[in-house]
């Protein structure tokens, strides 16, 4: 029943854009007009997802070190 495949297909799509949100930014030309270069072809979808594994890395650490301080 392909119907029922359909919002599965999309929720997949929804959770992998999720899950790369970084590549919105980085890999596209939405902050163009705002002087932020589209990297596409200088960095792959990969290279994106481990930048915002590194950066949300962290932040966490950062956060749970502001935590700690208190
Ligand atoms: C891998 C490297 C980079 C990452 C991950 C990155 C990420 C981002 C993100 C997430 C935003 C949106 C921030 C928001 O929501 O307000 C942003 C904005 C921006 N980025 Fe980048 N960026 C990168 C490299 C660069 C470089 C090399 C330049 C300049 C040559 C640049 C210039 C800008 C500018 C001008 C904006 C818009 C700032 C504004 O709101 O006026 N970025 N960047």
């Amino acid at each position: 029943m392909p119907n029922q495949i359909v919002p599965q297909q999309r929720r997949n799509l929804v959770l992998k854009t999720q899950k790369m949100w970084l590549t919105l930014y980085v890999l596209t030309d939405a902050l163009k007009e705002l002087g932020m270069p589209n990297f596409s072809g200088k960095l792959t979808e990969d290279e994106v997802t481990k930048i915002q594994a590194f950066i949300q890395g962290t932040a966490d650490a950062v956060k749970a070190q502001m935590g700690a301080s208190k």
